[in-house]
This record gives C-alpha cells, structure tokens and sequence, in this order.
C-alpha cells in the first residue's frame, strides 16, 4: 500500500500502460484521478477500477487541463503524483511525412506533456512526484519512427531540464522507457494496416533479446516505483523496461 491517501493523476490513463498504472495505483490504496479522450473506454476504466474518475479532456486542449487542475485545486487536492503517459504512435517514412502528422505527434507526445507539468505545478509540492511515459524508441533508429523518435527523444531531453528545475522544490521528476509492448498503440498507426502491424510486431519480438513484447502491467510496476518514496534517491533517470532491447543490442 505504498500510495495510501496519496492523490495520483493520470493523464492518459484508459487504455494499456496508463489503465495497468491506473489498476497498480489503485489497489495501492491511492485516490486516482485520470484522463483520456474516448468516453467509452473512460467509463468502461471507471467500472474496472472502482473509486477511480476519469476525465475526457485531451492533452492538448490547453483550457481544458486548465479547468481539469482549477477543479481538483478548488477541491482542495494536491497532487502527490503525476504520470504523464498519453501518447500516439506515428510511422511513416522520410517521404511520406506531413506537417500535418508531425505537429499532431509533437504536439501530444512532447508540448502538452511540458505544458500539462508547467500547469499542474501548482498541486505539486515537496515530496511529490513526476512520471513521464518515454520509449526506447527515442534513442533508436528505427526507419519510419522520425516523427515518434523526435518527440520522445525531446521530452527526454525536457524531462531532464525539469527534473533539474525542480529538485530543489523537493520534487521528482523521472522517464520509464517501454520497449515493444502488447497495447492498442501499434493498431492505431492511421494508414498502417493491421497486416503491416503484425509484420511489424514479429520484427520488434526478435529485437528484444527476451523475445517476446513486454506487457502493459510490468511498465506500469516500473512506474509505481518510480512514482513512490521507494525511488526517494532518484530524479532524472530514464529506466527502459524492454527486455533488454536498449542496452543488449
Ligand atoms: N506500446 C508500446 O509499445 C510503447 C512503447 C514505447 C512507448 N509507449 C508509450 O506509452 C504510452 C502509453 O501508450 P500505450 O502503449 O499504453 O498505448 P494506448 O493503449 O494507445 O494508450 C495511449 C493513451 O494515451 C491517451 N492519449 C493519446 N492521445 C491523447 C490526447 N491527445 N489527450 C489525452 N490522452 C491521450 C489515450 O487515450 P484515448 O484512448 O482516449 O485516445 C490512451 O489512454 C504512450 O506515451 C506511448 O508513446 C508505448
């Protein structure tokens, strides 16, 4: 019960690796508060985890996250952890590259996730913490991930700024990396058809030295800790939960 009356935020928390962190921090006795943008699954989220409220707002709907942290600070809430976990995949190659695609993806995976601490810096305080939802996906050169790999790269690059900002407010501010893992995003690649997918899918597995995609809930056990006084000592680490894919390539 690590998370006992402590209030957790997370933005992103419907589907896959924020849903499993959703379930982990719940049942570790915390008030969970989180977002997403599909109402369906908000709700079918809220059934699964009982106590737990969801939110539709987007992550990039500035006014809307602003009304979201007005609320929980007129409620008198502070916010004892954030995880910043929303995020889209986006392939396509170098020539098949919109400006379209690359702001949608920079503006999701790297300005708001920047923007949504900048704003909720106010319900943070001493002994707080912050998570952000990385990829090793940032630091690979996989053909047709420029787009993801800049945006995950930069909120790296931002996550270790920040974290240096705030460790004198006695705040935490850390990455988890997944590897390849088992959730919708691979399937909501638009103009990625499902065969390309589970091409895709068997390339990933024999890059992993574990063979096999990693699953939603063993990110989310990474997140937990480092969102808990366990990671008391750690501030601007990176951890890869891959399957040894970063380090054993
Ligand atoms: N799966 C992998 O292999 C993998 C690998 C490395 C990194 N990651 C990262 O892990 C994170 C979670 O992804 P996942 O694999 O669990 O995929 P997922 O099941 O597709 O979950 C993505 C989550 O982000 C939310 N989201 C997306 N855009 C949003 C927006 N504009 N505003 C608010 N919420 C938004 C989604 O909400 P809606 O469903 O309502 O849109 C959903 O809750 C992402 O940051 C992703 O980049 C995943």
């Amino acid at each position: 019960m690590r998370f006992e009356s402590k209030n957790v935020l997370v933005l992103g928390g419907n589907s896959g690796i924020g849903l499993a962190s959703v379930k982990g921090f719940a049942a570790e006795g915390a008030d969970v508060q989180f977002t997403g943008r599909n109402q369906q699954t908000i709700d079918e989220a809220m059934q699964a985890v009982p106590g737990t409220q969801g939110h539709q707002v987007d992550i990039t709907d500035g006014a809307a996250m602003d009304a979201l942290l007005a609320d929980m600070q007129a409620s008198g809430k502070t916010l004892d952890v954030l995880f910043i976990n929303a995020g889209v995949g986006g392939f396509a190659p170098l020539r098949e590259i919109t400006e379209e695609q690359w702001d949608s993806i920079h503006s999701i995976n790297l300005k708001s996730c920047v923007f949504a601490i900048q704003k909720a810096l106010p319900l943070l305080g001493k002994g707080s913490s912050i998570v952000v939802t990385g990829s090793i996906g940032a630091h690979i050169a996989m053909a047709g991930n420029a787009m993801y790999a800049a945006a995950k790269n930069g909120l790296h690059a931002a996550m270790k700024v920040i974290a240096g900002e705030l460790v004198s407010e006695g705040i935490r501010v850390n990455m988890v990396s997944p590897g390849p893992i088992d959730t919708p995003l691979l399937y909501r690649n638009p103009g990625v058809t499902g065969a390309q997918v589970d091409a895709l899918r068997e390339k990933m597995i024999e890059s992993v030295p574990m063979h096999r995609m990693g699953q939603a809930e063993e990110v989310a056990r990474a997140v937990l800790f480092l969102a808990s006084d366990e990671a008391s000592f750690i501030t601007a680490a990176n951890l890869c939960v891959d399957g040894g894919a970063m380090e054993l390539r």
